[in-house]
């Protein structure tokens, strides 16, 4: 077994490493003013393959991207049901499509950009965990207000510095997400539908967006295998991070060898607003939700195609994300993009200086087969409050 660093020492006391921090009502996060954000910088992209292979290869890595087109109001976001395609969500993946991402990456770039932006990162993550980050501090406050909320579970760890943090899928959870996904496979499908009608292979639209039928044939079947994805730099505060995410498409006419951040479109969607309390519902909770995602990646413009019940495509609506905290800002149900960055941020530093300072990391070399594992649990319905804990995993876990 290595051999722990002395726990006691004349000079300087041990870390204690305090091992969980509440979450405190917004209003706690905007006392101060708020960490910086940098506006994220496309680094490389990813595709995945209809058989979810990864595609990284200069070749490859961007057979997924799509552009923008229009979809006709109207469109039955039904069709092609029967015939999708549908990723196995049992299989965890982890962070290996990232990190393979930017070893190729860094392995082609000649000008030792890549090798610069890597030894000065320190944290790497899927943008998914950032989003996770970024609402706990409004989970929180929805707990509080008796809404049923759903905690979350990462792994991290610590390696030469920099802080990994992925999704813990115990096979548990595993099985309850493959029942609650097989239940609303009909709203899920309408989703991929939707993104299937707004989206072509083809950078400059060839058919007339006026006429219905050129339109529909810009759908075929969803496989939700099918992914392209962007790898951004950016920080939050003294963290500087890169982060991993899907973009659904991007503008017309992007140049797909030149791709930016402000090139990317995501695409939602909801059903039809009919009353005071489904609008007061789609800004305090979807906005809120839509904004952080986009946010974090960069992604300057999100379409939404609101749908009957039936999955008739109604209306549509395209935000400019940077726009979005105004549109709610002063209303009751309001919420702040600051108390987002400043609970994330202390999060991050939390996380960071926990697993940094514990004796098994430090003992622990740098390799990435012994580095010690941490789990991230947070809980926001805890009888003693909202809290993020985290602990050291032991070997069986
Ligand atoms: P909508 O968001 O339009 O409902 P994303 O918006 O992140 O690109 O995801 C695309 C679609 O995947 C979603 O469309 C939804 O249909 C489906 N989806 C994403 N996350 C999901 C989840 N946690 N459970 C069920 N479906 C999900
Ligand atoms: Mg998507
Ligand atoms: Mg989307």
């Amino acid at each position: 077994a290595p051999s722990l660093p002395a726990a006691s020492s004349s000079l300087a006391p041990a870390p204690i490493p305090s091992t969980s921090l509440p979450i405190y009502p917004p209003a706690h996060y905007l006392s101060h003013p708020p960490p910086t954000f940098q506006l994220p910088h496309h680094l490389t992209s990813f595709s995945y393959s209809p058989s979810r292979d990864l595609l990284l290869d200069p070749s490859n890595k961007d057979d997924a991207l799509v552009w923008y087109c229009e979809p006709r109001v109207g469109s039955d976001l039904h069709r092609g049901f029967g015939e999708a395609v549908w990723r196995d969500g049992g299989v965890d993946e982890g962070l290996d499509a990232l990190v393979d991402t930017l070893s190729a990456w860094a392995a082609r770039d000649a000008t030792g950009q890549a090798d610069d932006v890597l030894c000065k990162v320190s944290v790497i993550t899927w943008r998914g965990m950032m989003t996770k980050l970024m609402l706990a501090v409004y989970e929180a406050e929805n707990a509080a207000m008796g809404r049923r909320v759903d905690g979350w579970e990462m792994n991290a760890m610590v390696l030469d510095g920099c802080l990994y943090l992925e999704e813990s899928n115990p096979p548990s959870k595993l099985a309850a997400k493959a029942a609650s996904e097989s239940s609303n496979a009909l709203a899920s499908y309408y989703g991929y539908s939707f993104e299937s009608f707004c989206t072509t292979s083809s950078p400059t639209p060839t058919t007339s967006l006026s006429s219905a039928s050129a339109a529909a044939e810009e759908f075929s079947v969803p496989n939700t295998n099918v992914q392209w994805c962007s790898v951004v730099k950016t920080s939050l505060g003294e963290f500087r991070t890169i982060v991993g995410g899907e973009v659904d498409c991007v503008r017309p006419g992007a140049d797909k060898e030149r791709i930016e951040t402000r090139d990317f479109v995501e695409l939602k969607t909801n059903l039809v607003i009919q009353s005071q309390r489904d609008e007061v519902n789609f800004e305090r909770h979807k906005l809120l939700k839509h904004y952080v995602q986009s946010f974090l990646l960069g992604v300057p413009t999100i379409t939404v195609g609101f749908r009957t019940r039936a999955g008739l495509l109604s209306g549509l609506q395209s935000f400019n994300t940077l726009d979005i905290p105004r549109l709610v800002r002063g209303k009751p149900h309001a919420w702040d993009p600051s108390a987002c960055l400043a609970s994330a941020r202390s999060l991050l530093a939390f996380i960071h200086s926990t697993i940094s300072s514990h004796p098994s990391t430090l003992a622990s070399p740098s390799s990435s087969e012994d580095c010690p594992i941490f789990r991230l649990t947070f809980d926001p319905s805890s009888p003693t409050g909202p809290t993020v804990r985290l602990r050291q995993l032991n070997a069986e876990e």
